[in-house]
């Protein structure tokens, strides 16, 4: 019997969704590495770009097409396809665009691949997810969004620049909405073990201070806006960020992530927001119960309103 290959999709070959490709490939994510897009020419342009590039990375299969069978039987399906941002544009406000973009492109793609895990990328991702899991009818398990993996990963950049240590021994999440009332969760971040609040330098001066963590948060919250004012879009670090959430479901690796899920958030109702959770094989297997101080709670009570806000004024 010839043995089982994974296959991943990406819908939108734009600038995310290449890149994710990309990432994916260059990491060796899956076998088959399938593109979908609309716009034929650029489907099949990327998908003839990557694939020509294969001698040099990990052994794969990569075909691009505007026909959505292309998808057909696979094991993760990645959504970026949906409205650019524009310079000094917030993510919400491209809820009106994308929310109807998902009612048209989920319902074949489900039909095609009705056991994959969907990740949704598009923004507003939180609002996105909420109303794709509604229409899909699809368990919260099988349907997340990337959630503030990103934007995790940006605060976690800039702690190990500031204390001088390698990012990968930072842990520390930005829980909520992927956006503006996003929140950083300092009182249960560590470095090497040791809460971050007291990491201190060789002189024993502590380094995260308020105002470091002020200014983190505010660069981080920032990071896209300076991106899209200079390049037009974000695609390299939401592309390995995408990669990696992938890689966790298919090869089962149980790494907690902050993606987008749904909760029942008490005194706001149904939301999409991130909180770290544990993806595996399965999807999203839990929630992970993170310590919250005060005023983590009240900023996450705060997004949490935000993001219903949204969802409510587009039906979602
Ligand atoms: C980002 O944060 C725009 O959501 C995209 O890079």
């Amino acid at each position: 019997m010839e043995a089982r290959t994974s296959k991943v999709s990406v819908i939108g070959a734009g600038a995310v969704g290449a890149t994710l490709a990309y990432a994916g490939l260059m990491r060796g994510f899956a076998r088959t590495v399938a593109l979908y897009d609309i716009d034929t020419a650029k489907v099949e342009a990327e998908a003839l770009d990557l694939a020509q590039g294969i001698q040099f990375m990990p052994e794969a299969k990569v075909i691009g097409s505007s026909d959505v069978g292309v998808c057909a039987d696979s094991d993760v399906i990645v959504i970026t396809a949906g409205a650019k941002q524009q310079p000094g544009q917030s993510r919400l406000e491209l809820a009106e665009a994308t929310i109807g973009l998902m009612d048209k492109i989920i319902p074949p793609l489900i039909e095609v691949s009705p056991h994959a895990i969907y990740i949704l990328v598009t923004n507003p991702v939180d609002v996105v997810t909420y109303a794709a899991l509604k229409a899909s009818g699809m368990s919260p398990s099988q349907m997340f969004g990337s959630g503030t993996v990103l934007d995790s990963s940006r605060l976690r950049h800039q702690v190990a620049v500031e204390c001088g240590v390698a990012v990968s021994n930072v842990h520390a999440y930005i829980a909520g909405e992927h956006g503006d009332s996003e929140v950083a969760l300092w009182s249960s971040a560590t470095i090497g073990g040791v809460p971050l609040l007291e990491w201190h330098d060789a002189s024993g001066k502590v380094v995260m201070t308020k105002d470091v963590r002020e200014r983190m948060h505010r660069d981080v919250l920032q990071s896209a806006y300076k991106i899209i004012e200079g390049k037009g879009a974000t695609n390299y670090a939401i592309g390995v960020a995408g990669a990696r959430i992938v890689e966790a479901v298919l090869q089962d690796q149980n790494r907690v992530l902050p993606v987008s899920t749904l909760i029942d958030y008490p005194g706001v109702g149904e939301i999409c927001m991130s909180l770290p959770a544990v993806i595996g094989r399965s999807g999203v297997k839990h929630r992970v119960d993170v310590p919250l101080d005060a005023a983590e709670s009240a900023a996450l009570d705060a997004s949490a309103r935000s993001i219903r806000e949204v969802a409510d004024r587009f039906g979602a």
